[in-house]
């Protein structure tokens, strides 16, 4: 067995270098169950991060479905395959009447990718609206439109043809308070207004109903509903990106959207799907997939194999069986409500839905101004205390928490009484 120093090494010599480490001492990781974590050392972490791991890690039931599957058969979707069409169906019986035609992919940026090739291939235009500090994913055409990474260190800027609206942060963005949501819808309709001065139409707009990277942004009221009027109006296809914040991490509702109380054209899924198993799908209407089906071909090698969806049933499965919406809606509002109860000057506001919650730590409460340096530092405390969170957000200042979902009402407390017990002993 290498030791810690010796696999940092070999990184070194054999990783790519644009890939980061999370913590200023990087974990060395060697076991998951559940909601935990067990390093080198056998020290246990509680996992407050890791959403991907979305019923727990190396949760029986998954790890089960993977092998029975694995013995058996993996081919890919060229064949007739009950697994496969079985997994589509109960996959789409979860979403809003009329979304019901799957394209699998092994990633969401994979598949955020084909809901744009799918919109372009439409609307026979580019033209793409976002929402400000949004990630969409690692492929080019995703950096195009991820303002979190074109906007950011390495990044040039967006493309002519991608559209940003400000980011809709009550707390912090360019408009705030409860009455701001109309300021930012306007500046959609004047999004669409100049694409059409241009002569071009819009293609999609494509926004995550709870802002993930963006740091952990509920968007005002009605906004998502008004916007997607408008660019339904103007002839754009609206896609949800749902790849952090599907399949019950709400809590209140199953989907980000539905917690909008909108109806996407296209849906993107990932992450979570596989709990840790490359598996991720667009999902659309009959309609937008047969206009898409204009000869060329899309087939992706392994995106949607049995053995993936073997084990995306067996994921569905478990969230219902083991009540994970419930749990998440239960565990969620306690944590927020225990969140919100402390008082401490850092803490600028606590929010999200269900287990997808981000705490905004600010320096002054005048100024609004973002507690960076703060928030970076407090992430590694609470590494060292055993619980795992991170940041995110344009400014690196929200913390964010969104751990597998079956985090309970103990795990918490814990993550309570270490935030502030870390908040009171060095700020
Ligand atoms: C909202 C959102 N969409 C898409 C992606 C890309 O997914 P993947 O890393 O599986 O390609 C991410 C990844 O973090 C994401 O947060």
């Amino acid at each position: 067995m290498l030791n810690r120093e010796e696999i940092i090494d070999l990184r070194k010599n054999h990783l790519s270098p644009s890939l980061s480490m999370s913590y200023n001492s990087p974990l060395h990781i060697v076991k998951g169950n559940g909601q935990y974590l067990f390093d080198s050392d056998g020290k246990r972490y509680l996992d407050a991060v890791n959403n991907i791991q979305h019923v727990g890690h190396c949760h029986p039931k998954i790890v089960e479905a993977a092998e029975k599957q694995f013995k058996n058969l993996n081919t890919n979707t060229r064949y007739i395959d009950q697994t496969i069409v079985e997994y589509a169906k109960v996959l789409t019986n979860k979403l809003p009447e009329g979304l019901d035609v799957c394209f699998f992919t092994n990633s969401g940026s994979e598949a955020n990718d084909l809901a744009l090739r799918i919109a372009r291939t439409i609307t026979h235009s580019k033209e793409t609206v976002v929402l400000d500090a949004g990630y969409h994913g690692n492929l080019s055409s995703l950096v195009e439109i991820s303002p979190y990474k074109h906007d950011g260190p390495g990044g040039v800027g967006a493309p002519d043809f991608v559209h940003t609206i400000s980011r809709p942060d009550k707390f912090r963005g360019k408009y705030r308070g409860h009455k701001c949501v109309d300021d930012y819808v306007n500046e959609v309709s004047s999004v669409i207004e100049n694409i059409k001065l241009k002569k071009r139409t819009v293609s999609a707009f494509i926004v995550e109903s709870l802002m993930g990277c963006g740091g952990q942004i509920v968007l005002p009221e009605n906004f998502l509903k008004k916007s997607f009027e408008l660019i339904s109006n103007a002839g754009g296809l609206n896609i949800a990106d749902e790849v952090q914040i599907g399949f019950g991490r709400m809590g209140s509702h199953y989907w980000g959207f539905e917690t909008c109380d909108v109806i996407p054209d296209i849906v993107t899924v990932g992450k979570s799907m596989g709990n840790g198993h490359p598996l991720a799908a667009v999902i659309t209407t009959t309609e937008i997939a047969n206009k898409f089906n204009n000869g060329m071909e899309y087939f992706n090698s392994f995106g949607g194999n049995p053995v993936s969806c073997a084990i995306g049933n067996a994921v569905l499965n478990v969230i219902e069986n083991e009540r994970l919406q419930n749990n998440a809606f239960e565990v969620g509002n306690y944590l927020i409500k225990k969140l919100n109860q402390i008082e401490h000057h850092l803490i600028g506001e606590v929010r999200g839905s269900g287990l997808f919650i981000g705490i905004e730590l600010i320096k002054d409460k005048k100024l609004l101004s973002p507690a960076t340096m703060e928030a970076k530092a407090i992430e590694n405390f609470m590494k060292d205390h055993g619980i795992l969170i991170s940041t995110d957000g344009p400014d690196h200042n929200v913390l964010k928490i969104k751990p597998p979902m079956v985090f309970n009402h103990e795990n918490a407390d814990e993550l309570v009484y270490n935030l502030l017990s870390i908040l009171n002993k060095n700020y």
